[in-house]
């Protein structure tokens, strides 16, 4: 039996910071759970400052190797990592647009997993990678994030920056994981609309995505709720902190009373209740939604936008989407935006390939570096990239 320990700082439901230290045997099962408090850091810095810092420790310099000269650039005045391949070919590239994970609130297409795997995509397929640098939360709240991964991806597409970059127009992808596949599906969605935009993106994959802000009482969220990594208070906190620093949101989404009555209609768009197979439902009952005061909703009306929760928006919108592939993992809160969107997309008749990983938590790409270094990670990255390889 061999084990890997690593040590996660998380925030527990009161807002306090806990070290979680998390054994993976046979990398899989998580076997214990430790945590001891350190309230005293309360108060010396917002509290996503203080996970940023975190995170921070992981980032990277922008460093070439043999395949991939990799650099730190800016698209129309937005930073981003570029990795170009280094092995000549006569064609034209394939280019993958990545958009990293972290909630709205943390993260950086510099940190060690992140640039690991953009390495390895524009390696494997021989394409351009684009690793967004977007503004976070607290400083930025939506639609900042949007806008930012959006002004990248407009400006990307235009014919005069591919011939630059030797990227062909047909073979473009918009990835994403977490926070980042719920920015990738809301820019693919949004594209469509755009009639400045005339190149199309081929395929979308959508790695554990953040669909949707209003029921967040979803089977996956009652079932992982305390789960390593994403616990339910913490994605509570990362959707009302994309929205605002006011705590009255987090409170109302953390009750799940946070929709007005006037939004009643989109609660269709989420209904569980018809758009998961009864594998997920379990013995989970569906319950009628209840409202909140239309104070919330009018003053962050971001949590209404499908610019921020693509699975709001009406079949119609859904039409004209690229093949699709989405992740899911079955320990995940997230789990059922993911797959509450296959369903909708293969209802509209959208090609979505679904990979559904049975023993995998939230984050589950992550675990691709030291000190967490997992063979389910790494199997899980070749599944992604292989899927890439294959149909971009
Ligand atoms: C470069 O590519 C080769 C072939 O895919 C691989 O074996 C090697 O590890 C790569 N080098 C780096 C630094 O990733
Ligand atoms: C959700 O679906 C169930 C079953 O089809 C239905 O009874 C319920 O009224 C729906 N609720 C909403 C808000 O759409």
């Amino acid at each position: 039996l061999t084990c890997n320990l690593f040590v996660f700082v998380l925030i527990d439901s009161c807002g306090i910071f806990v070290f979680v230290t998390v054994y993976f045997c046979r990398n899989e099962v998580i076997k214990h759970i430790i945590h001891a408090e350190f309230a005293e850091w309360l108060g010396l810095m917002h509290y996503m400052e203080v996970l940023m810092m975190i995170t921070s420790i992981e980032y990277t310099a922008p460093i070439s190797d043999e395949n991939v000269t990799v650099t730190d650039t800016k698209f129309n005045n937005v930073p981003a990592r570029l990795y170009m391949p280094r092995k000549q070919s006569s064609g034209l590239k394939r280019a993958v647009i990545y958009i990293h994970g972290g909630g709205w609130c943390v993260g950086g297409s510099a940190m060690e997993p992140y640039d690991l795997l953009s390495r390895w995509t524009a390696n494997k397929l021989n394409a351009v990678v684009v690793s967004v640098e977007y503004r976070l939360a607290p400083m930025y709240h939506f639609p900042v994030q949007f806008e930012d991964v959006y002004t990248v991806v407009k400006f990307f597409l235009q014919n005069s920056v591919l011939v630059q970059y030797g990227v062909d127009p047909n073979r473009i992808c918009i990835s994403g994981d977490s926070a980042g596949g719920n920015l990738a599906a809301a820019v693919a969605q949004q594209l469509l609309d755009d009639l400045e935009v005339k190149v199309k993106l081929k395929i979308q994959a959508l790695l554990y995505p953040a669909l949707q802000t209003l029921d967040l009482d979803l089977p996956s969220y009652k079932d992982n709720e305390n789960k390593p990594i994403l616990p339910k208070s913490l994605m509570v906190r990362f959707w009302s902190e994309y929205f605002t620093t006011d705590v009255s949101l987090q409170e109302a989404m953390a009750s799940n009373k946070h929709v007005p009555a006037e939004s009643s209609h989109l609660f269709r768009f989420v209904n569980w209740s018809n758009l998961l197979p009864e594998k997920f439902k379990k013995d989970h009952v569906y319950a009628s939604p209840i409202y909140g005061s239309s104070m919330l909703g009018k003053k962050y009306p971001g949590f209404l936008d499908p610019r921020a929760a693509p699975l709001l928006v009406e079949d119609t919108k859904l039409l004209g989407l690229p093949v699709t592939y989405v992740l899911t993992c079955q320990h995940d809160v997230l789990r059922d935006d993911g797959i509450m969107y296959v369903s909708r997309l293969r209802e509209v008749g959208i090609e979505v390939i679904h990979d559904h990983i049975e023993d995998a938590i939230h984050g589950v790409l992550m675990f691709i570096t030291s000190p967490t270094d997992l063979a389910l990670g790494h199997r899980v990255a070749n599944k992604y990239i292989e899927w890439l390889n294959i149909n971009l």
